[in-house]
């Protein structure tokens, strides 16, 4: 893992991959704790529903690890009402005030990693290694964010005033901002959109995925214990009826949303068909992520990149890999490696510091897994299953190969790896086929021929190229991250220029 911004990321947060041992003695204690999380609606005046409901973890399906009551959908309507107000205050206070509040959050997750580590095992399902690196990356957002905000927002630029005017151009806020996160990272994703809204001004409504709420509910507590105001980050836990009804809502200023392709699209719809102000969409969502592999590349590098990128994290990633493609010449001897590396990650329980690979998020994403590899069965040769528990939603890592790319339709959202060979002559066909996808988040390429790497990143349009490495992990303010066509709009997080999709911008021509 390379080192962040802000010094050694081993440091940045605190944690060391050394003290293993300690680790799992703190999400041992802390298991308890975890159940303590009640979360619900955080908006002034919110009614909430009348009824909680557990929050069960992934790995355990018996273990509930707090309870979350959900937003009713009238909180949305004040929820709005009360951000209008919060807004007209926030967005006038100086840009240094906000960036320290995300400052601030940045230093109260620090302070309280050990709980929101233990928090991102039990109700997420995150690995050790997973969860250090997630509360590192809502650490670096926030810093990075309040840097970037001062750059950005803090002085008014001036303008040339050829015609004898003074002209300024100066960035606002665009109102009260939706944030609509998933559960793959709920607490760097979440934090990511957020603490971008309302450094660049926006008071923030903030929607969890159903799956993630407690993780979400402790974040905005800490932003709040950090200096933003109650009515300028509000929380709304609950399904897709509360998304609905904030995408629709009259009173929305922007909508930073990161899920799925089909759940963006219905957003856009539902954006496009609104009345009144055009509302900006800044949407992040998945891909059939490629990687491609020519028979010059590095077996055992490859072999170790293709593990990590399709099956750490459960494969439940936007950027992991969904495709490798594998020069034929190589393919026989490649596969063999990579079943190798696949049958040596130790799954099961998230919180052992032995183990590589947890569980998926719930049963629902765990049968669709199922169903998409009975579907590969009837056609296609299903060449590694590997072994899980039976408790929870495991979902073992599974490689199949391909007769042809178009034979994958999907993205497909956890560990399973579909295979396709390409003879030497055939690489313009790679590139076609990927391209024919629509999607474009990440690439992969192994070679050594700069002549290949050059032909495939200059023909594909895809947001994030790695070469000669794994392809996940994208590092804040390092590897701005996003993609484009069915893959989102941009601007890249962790980017220099994601915060201006935050703002408005508004020229004052002074007449001397
Ligand atoms: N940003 C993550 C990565 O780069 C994916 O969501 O892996």
């Amino acid at each position: 893992m390379p080192n962040g911004l802000y010094g050694d990321r081993h440091n940045s947060s605190g944690l060391e991959f050394g003290h293993r041992q300690s680790l799992q003695a703190l999400i041992a204690s802390l298991a308890g704790q975890t159940t303590q999380v009640e979360a619900g609606p955080l908006v002034p005046g919110a009614s909430g529903q009348m009824e909680t409901q557990p929050v069960l973890s992934p790995a355990d399906r018996s273990r509930a690890v707090g309870t979350v009551r959900n937003a009713a959908v009238a909180d949305v309507d004040r929820a709005f009402v009360a951000g209008r107000k919060g807004f007209a205050r926030w967005s006038k206070m100086p840009v240094e005030a906000r960036a320290a509040c995300l400052d601030k959050t940045a230093d109260l997750m620090e302070e309280n990693r050990d709980r929101l580590l233990a928090l991102l095992s039990a109700e997420a399902g995150k690995t050790l290694d997973d969860g250090i690196a997630e509360i590192r990356e809502a650490v670096d957002f926030c810093r990075y964010y309040a840097q970037q905000a001062r750059k950005l927002f803090g002085e008014a630029e001036a303008m040339p005033g050829p015609t004898g005017e003074s002209n300024r151009l100066l960035w606002r806020g665009r109102g009260v901002f939706a944030c609509i996160s998933p559960w793959n990272f709920p607490l760097a994703i979440f934090l990511g959109q957020v603490s971008a809204a309302l450094v660049a001004g926006n008071a923030v409504v903030a929607k969890p995925a159903p799956q993630t709420p407690l993780i979400a509910f402790e974040a905005v507590k800490l932003m709040h214990q950090a200096g933003v105001p109650a009515d300028v980050l509000m929380l709304l836990p609950g399904g897709a009826e509360v998304g609905a009804a904030i995408a629709a809502h009259p009173a929305l200023g922007g909508l930073a949303f990161t899920g799925s392709t089909g759940t963006a699209q219905s957003i856009n719809r539902t954006l496009a068909a609104k009345t009144g102000p055009i509302v900006p969409l800044i949407a992040e969502t998945g891909g059939i992520n490629a990687m491609i592999v020519d028979a010059t590349a590095l077996a055992e590098q490859v072999a170790d990149d293709v593990v990590m990128s399709a099956f750490r994290s459960a494969g439940q990633r936007c950027s992991a890999l969904r495709i490798l493609y594998l020069q034929e010449d190589i393919a026989d001897g490649m596969l063999e490696m990579i079943e190798g590396a696949a049958r040596e990650l130790n799954l099961g329980d998230p919180a052992l510091t032995t183990t590589d690979v947890g569980p998926v998020i719930d049963e629902k994403q765990k049968a669709m897994l199922e169903g998409h590899i009975a579907d590969m069965r009837k056609g296609q040769k299903v060449r590694y299953a590997g072994t899980v528990p039976n408790t929870g939603n495991f979902f073992a890592p599974h490689i199949v190969e391909l007769d042809k790319p178009e034979a994958l339709t999907k993205e497909v959202f956890g560990p399973i790896l579909h295979v396709v060979r390409w003879k030497a002559k055939d690489l313009g066909k790679v590139i076609e086929s990927i391209n024919a996808t629509g999607y474009g988040l990440t690439l992969g390429v192994h070679s050594r021929i700069e002549q290949t790497i050059r032909t495939v990143t200059e023909a594909l349009d895809t947001g994030n190229v790695y070469i000669n490495r794994n392809m996940i992990g994208a590092v804040v303010g390092t590897q701005p991250f996003g993609g484009s066509g069915m893959s989102g709009t941009g601007f890249k997080a962790g980017g220099p220029a994601y915060l201006m999709r935050f703002a408005l911008e508004q020229v004052i021509s002074v007449n001397t």
